[in-house]
């Protein structure tokens, strides 16, 4: 099938880019979706190395940059984005670009939303915020983006038990080994239907 009918899809990570690139690797010689950008807020993030020796493209955007519709319009529509994926992405979406792409930008979260969720939950807060307040499960929930940080309608969780004497560290293990696990699939079947 050739590339231009394949929906593609950009990659949004603000640090290692570890889901990114199983995304990556999973469509990669797929026959409908391909991952065609990748984005970072940062210049130092790892995922950009990831993208560069995966052979992906990849542009940093800076938060002055999002704050102008126009520059923002301009990259996606000459990439011919069709869908967006984040995973481990720090900033606020703004709402333009949540209106340019309605019901079409996935979120994964490390942990059970809704709760421990919002500002300032993200990677190793959460798992240290899990631990301290005994609950018995955590897990990954994928949603879709809206306007308010992890609010959006959930599309899949994912549960595993906390074991005892477990610590924020060796659970953030275990979750980000269902992230891997689930991300892609969970993609897999949100763009293709
Ligand atoms: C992932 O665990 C993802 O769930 C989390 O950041 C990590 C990125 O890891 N996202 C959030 O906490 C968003 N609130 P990675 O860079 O190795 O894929």
């Amino acid at each position: 099938m050739p590339d231009k009918i394949k929906i593609r899809l950009a990659v949004f990570a603000s640090g290692s880019g570890s889901n990114a690139e199983k995304l990556i690797s999973y469509f990669r010689d797929h026959p409908v979706i391909e991952v065609a950008l990748v984005v970072s807020n940062r210049p130092d993030a790892y995922v950009l190395k990831r993208a560069e020796r995966l052979n992906v493209s990849s542009v940093v955007i800076s938060p002055a940059e999002w704050r102008n519709p126009d520059v923002i319009k301009n990259i996606f529509t000459q990439n011919k984005i069709d869908g967006i994926v984040l995973a481990g992405y720090l900033l606020l979406i703004p709402g333009y670009f949540i209106r340019m792409y309605p019901d079409k930008i996935l979120n994964i979260h490390p942990a059970l939303l809704p709760e421990y969720g919002g500002k300032g939950m993200y990677g190793m807060h959460v798992h240290r915020a899990v631990i301290k307040s005994g609950s018995p499960k955590s897990g990954i929930t994928i949603h879709l983006v809206n306007e308010a940080y992890d609010k959006g309608r959930i599309v899949f969780q994912k549960s595993l038990n906390i074991l005892p004497g477990e610590t924020p560290e060796g659970l953030a293990k275990r979750v980000q080994e269902l992230e891997h696990r689930y991300y892609p699939d969970v993609v897999e079947r949100y763009f293709s239907q």
